[in-house]
């Protein structure tokens, strides 16, 4: 993204640290998903890209598994090993698939990483039950740890936020483009915060509890995972009317023709300007979505969500500096920021 680069430098080692934590991960998590029904486990299994439907293995993507290592680099940045902080990465790669199932159903959506999702593969029922699965598989697997309750706290106060975000997002859809009910940017700030973020944040904090972190760090780690969450969400809304489909996988103005409320719309329409009007009354209208991405960019849409996104990245900064945490594993977590919101434009 061009006007990010300066802020934000080259994701160097980004992918390589991902692939690390995937693989300290990946046996335990298998493990837990082993001790599931050998149906709802299944489901699980195709939600990670380990298996087709009827379980014939494959290598499918998964994801990038931004959350376990989240988890393992807040227990290396409270100077644990990394395997400390494994049982929470292994709670919060279920939870967010879990999450995943259960929003493909409240969204309608299809296809997720160029595979049908889990209730159209096996069924809306089906894909309830294996959410509500994998829920129960991460609360006993942090259950299991030295730091149970105060991990379960750390990790339910999350889930209480991301279904209030959840909550938001889908009462958002029915809001009014303009007037006394529009959504207001830092609504949707709130939201993302909670949809996102939430998690974020858990896992990184949850990392740094099984790790034996101070409470404090805990809290900032947490606090910076939040920030993440609102400058990826931001930056997905940039791509999502900017970006170029051959890298972002998503259609050309999706957003706009699925007329989401995001970040650079709700901005351009709180302009005081012409083109802030015009885009209302196109958006009424049954929104043209070349003609609006033109409107939001002219009423100042783009460059306020780029502004936003800076504003997020500093403040995940500014978390992560308020606390002393093991230099090597701080580094990390800024390259693996720097990889999640600096997507080219
Ligand atoms: C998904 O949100 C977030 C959660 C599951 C909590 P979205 O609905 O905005 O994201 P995608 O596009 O389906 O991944
Ligand atoms: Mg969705
Ligand atoms: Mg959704």
């Amino acid at each position: 993204m061009r006007a990010l680069s300066s802020t934000v430098h080259a994701p160097a080692g980004a992918p390589r640290l991902l692939a690390r934590c995937r693989a300290l991960v990946r046996p335990a998590l298998e493990e837990a998903v082993g001790r599931m029904h050998p149906w709802v486990g299944e489901m699980a299994a195709y939600s990670f890209g380990w298996c087709e439907v009827g379980g014939a293995p494959v290598v499918a993507s998964g994801g990038k598994g931004v959350r376990q290592a989240l988890a393992v680099l807040g227990a290396e940045a409270a100077g644990a090993s990394g395997r400390a902080g494994v049982p929470a990465a292994v709670a919060v790669e279920l939870v967010h698939t879990f999450s995943l199932l259960h929003d493909d159903i409240m969204d309608g959506d299809p296809a997720r990483r160029r595979r049908p999702t889990v209730w159209k593969a096996y069924g809306t029922g089906p894909a309830v039950l294996a959410g509500d699965a994998l829920f129960a598989l991460a609360v006993e697997t942090l259950a299991a740890t030295a730091a149970g309750p105060e991990a379960l706290r750390v990790l339910s106060a999350a889930l209480g936020d991301l279904v209030r975000g959840q909550a938001d997002d889908l009462l958002f859809a029915a809001r009014p483009w303009t007037g006394p009910e529009r959504v207001r940017p830092d609504q949707y700030r709130t939201m993302a915060e909670h949809k996102t973020g939430a998690l974020l944040g858990c896992a990184a904090a949850l990392g740094a509890l099984l790790g034996g972190a101070a409470p404090t760090t805990v809290d900032a780690l947490d606090r910076a995972g939040r920030h993440l969450g609102i400058a990826f969400q931001v930056v997905d809304d940039l791509l999502g009317i900017w970006g170029d489909p051959a890298v972002t996988g998503k259609p050309v103005h999706g957003d706009l023709r699925e007329r989401k409320k995001t970040f650079p719309v709700l901005t351009a329409l709180g302009a005081p300007v012409p083109a802030a009007r015009r885009l209302a009354a196109l958006l009424e209208s049954g929104a043209e979505p070349e003609e609006a991405a033109v409107l939001i960019d002219e009423a100042g849409g783009r460059s306020a969500a780029l502004a936003e996104a800076r504003r997020q990245i500093l403040a995940v900064e500014a978390a992560l500096a308020d606390v002393p945490l093991e230099a090597g594993a701080a580094g990390e977590l800024r390259s693996l920021l720097d990889f999640l919101v600096r997507r080219d434009l």
